[in-house]
């Protein structure tokens, strides 16, 4: 690693086979994801290396608690640089911005939301359940033929950020609705092709509200987080609330521990 190298002569050896190696950067923030405690000394030291060294970075943070709570928000600490938490990300032709600490974000998820775009057919309608600072409806939006794009988000925050996304876009045919998707979908009144739950903690508790907007044939994207050898549990979660569906494939998204994954199970109802 180049920081390293560039550490060489500043940290001792023990220090530098501490230097994190994972780290997301999103816009002009780079986010250390699990900054060792024992360079806490040396966080500084670090941080302003990265900022001669990149001239696009302009914050150095580092996430002090994982995603929590309804709202799956992070808890960050800025480090060095310009203080602020409010950043600018660009993915598969959409300009999103966002706070980082007030809202779920992940660029990690870039791949898998263009999957899912080259997925849907012409004038497919589609629901987001839980759409955030609206990446994936923006995503969908760009990179599909969809006829119209619904998202819920209960964050107040996250959905101030999703119409400004909206604008910033020049989209015309995402629909964003702020409130508890339980509370939404009854009063939707509509049916949709495809539905996508990107809730992993607990999308579980929504498959029963969601098969009140689905019809025969209508593709659900089920997000969980599973151990390798347990995927066919994720199967059975679904089995608890939908009678008849068909599996169509099964996707690694993301691994967050060893042998641990995000997996998205698509299935179509039946
Ligand atoms: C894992 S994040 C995904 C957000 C977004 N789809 C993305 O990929 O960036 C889950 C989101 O669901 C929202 N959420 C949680 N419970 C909800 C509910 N009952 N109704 C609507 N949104 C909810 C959270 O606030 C959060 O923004």
């Amino acid at each position: 690693m180049k920081l390293k190298s560039l550490l060489k002569n500043k940290l001792t050896k023990k220090e530098l086979e501490l230097l994190p190696t994972s780290f997301d950067v999103v816009g002009s923030i780079l986010i250390f994801l699990d900054f060792p405690k024992e360079l806490i000394k040396k966080e500084k030291l670090i941080a302003n290396i990265l900022l001669k060294e990149h001239e696009n970075i302009k914050t150095i943070v580092k996430k002090t608690e994982f995603y929590k709570g309804k709202y799956r928000t992070p808890k960050i600490k800025i480090i060095l640089g310009e203080k602020t938490k409010e950043s600018t990300y660009k993915e598969n032709e959409v300009i999103t911005k966002l706070n980082i600490e007030t809202c779920y974000f992940s660029p990690r998820l870039g791949n898998e939301r263009l999957r899912i775009s080259k997925l849907i057919k012409s004038k497919e309608s589609i629901l987001v359940m839980f759409s955030g600072v609206g990446i994936y409806p923006l995503v969908i939006s760009k990179n599909s033929k969809a006829k119209e794009i619904y998202g819920i988000e209960l964050n107040k925050e996250a959905h101030k950020y999703a119409l400004e996304n909206l604008e910033l876009n020049k989209v015309n045919n995402v629909n964003l609705i702020k409130g508890d998707a339980k509370k939404i979908i009854p009063k939707l009144n509509k049916k949709f092709d495809r539905i996508i739950m990107p809730l992993p903690k607990n999308a579980k508790d929504f498959l029963k509200d969601v098969l009140k907007v689905s019809r025969k044939n209508t593709i659900i994207h089920f997000y969980d987080f599973q151990h390798e050898n347990e995927f066919s549990k994720t199967k059975e979660k679904i089995r608890k609330h939908v009678k008849k569906f068909r599996i169509l494939r099964t996707i690694k998204c993301g691994q967050y521990a060893p042998r641990k994954y995000r997996i998205c199970v698509d299935f179509k109802v039946l």
